[in-house]
């Protein structure tokens, strides 16, 4: 069942049209995830869902309610939706407590039960309950900010870049801590995120927006698979591109020929992406070799250069795990598994 749905939505700030004409629907009790380069539009899109911002034109509609049709509004306090800002979203002049317990009113049954409830819920110690703010980290503040919003028991909730101010470890961590959270509440969410991974971990649904314009939207499997564009592919994720000829489900390019997903014929170009390509060290003189140029040693991920033979394309820049890492200089060819996508030019 849908819960939320845009439709037709646009905005402009002066020159900049911040939305473009935006269609999204969001399944009730699902993930979506935003994403898109910065100045995309993806958190005047939240502020349009919340009610912080009128639309242009176009229509929001929750659970059957139209809460916006053009500039006509709903009020945000109406709407029961939850927000978790991009930043500054605590009082600071209130303790943790108050924070979290300002959507219920001083005098609410159990209120010091609630409030110690939802700290549990995100994981906070209860010794925090008589801090302030600027005494908390901002992952811990992150953390305040959620619960104050769950507090409210919102229909849908609406999270700005949450885990932004945490370092890699921590903010997988939140990320599953949150998911949880909002999954046992049976809370629709939609997250706007800069890390394409962490979208495509957390949602259900990945909406990429792209000066204002929603380019796709779809599961995180067919759009980090199936991107409809080139750039598309490359904000979602590493791909390595080539220009490549389509005979009967096969596709001629440097690397050989390599299987593809689609029944174009003719001219096109494909994506790989580099977990689907393997560097194998080859002494051989066959076709479609090639010679390591550059390896660059990253950890657990390398990166290593292919130029491959009688070909004018730049080195293929290829991902791989530090076994078996093949040496600069070194002889190889390159094994692809699975189809390659096609996009057609
Ligand atoms: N109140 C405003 N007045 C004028 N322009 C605005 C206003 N709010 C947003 N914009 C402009 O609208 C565009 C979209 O802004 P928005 O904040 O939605 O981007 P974003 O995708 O959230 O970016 P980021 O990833 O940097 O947070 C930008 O060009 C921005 O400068
Ligand atoms: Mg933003």
């Amino acid at each position: 069942m849908t819960l939320l749905t845009i439709d037709g939505t646009s905005k402009r700030y002066g020159q900049v049209q911040a939305l473009d004409n935006i269609c999204l629907d969001v399944t009730a009790g699902s993930r979506t995830a935003v994403v898109g380069p910065s100045g995309s539009g993806k958190t005047t899109l939240l502020r349009i869902i919340a009610g912080f911002e009128q639309p242009d034109s176009g229509r929001v509609t929750l659970n059957g309610e139209l809460l916006a049709d053009g500039p006509a509004a709903v009020p945000a306090h109406k709407r029961g939706i939850g927000i978790v800002a991009q930043e500054g979203a605590l009082f600071p002049h209130l303790d943790v407590a108050d924070n979290i317990g300002f959507g219920f009113a001083r005098g609410t049954d159990n209120r010091d039960k609630r409030i110690t409830d939802l700290l549990d819920m995100v994981e906070l110690d209860r010794t925090m309950l008589k801090r302030r703010p600027h005494q908390l980290s901002g992952g811990q503040q992150q953390r305040v900010a959620l619960a104050r919003a769950l507090g409210r028991e919102p229909r849908l909730m609406l999270l700005d870049e949450p885990f932004s101010a945490l370092d890699t470890g921590l903010r997988e961590n939140m990320r599953k801590v949150v998911a949880r959270v909002l999954q046992e509440a049976g809370i629709t969410t939609i997250l706007v995120t800069h890390d394409q991974a962490e979208a495509l971990s957390f949602a259900d649904q990945v909406a990429v927006l792209r000066d204002g314009r929603l380019v796709q939207a779809g599961s995180p499997q067919s759009l980090y698979l199936q991107p409809c564009d080139r750039e598309t592919a490359l904000f979602l994720g590493d791909a390595v591109l080539l220009p490549a000829i389509i005979r009967n489900g096969v596709a001629d390019c440097a690397l050989g020929k390599v299987a593809v997903d689609s029944d174009h014929q003719g001219k096109v170009e494909i994506m790989l992406r580099p977990e689907q390509i393997r560097v194998i060290t080859d002494a051989s003189d066959m076709p479609h070799r090639g010679r390591v140029v550059e390896v660059d040693f990253g950890g657990a991920t390398c990166t290593v250069a292919v130029s491959l033979d009688g070909v004018a394309l730049p080195p293929i820049l290829i991902k791989t795990s530090s076994v078996a890492l093949p040496a600069s200089g070194d002889r190889v060819r390159l094994d692809i598994s699975g189809k390659a996508h096609v996009f057609v030019r």
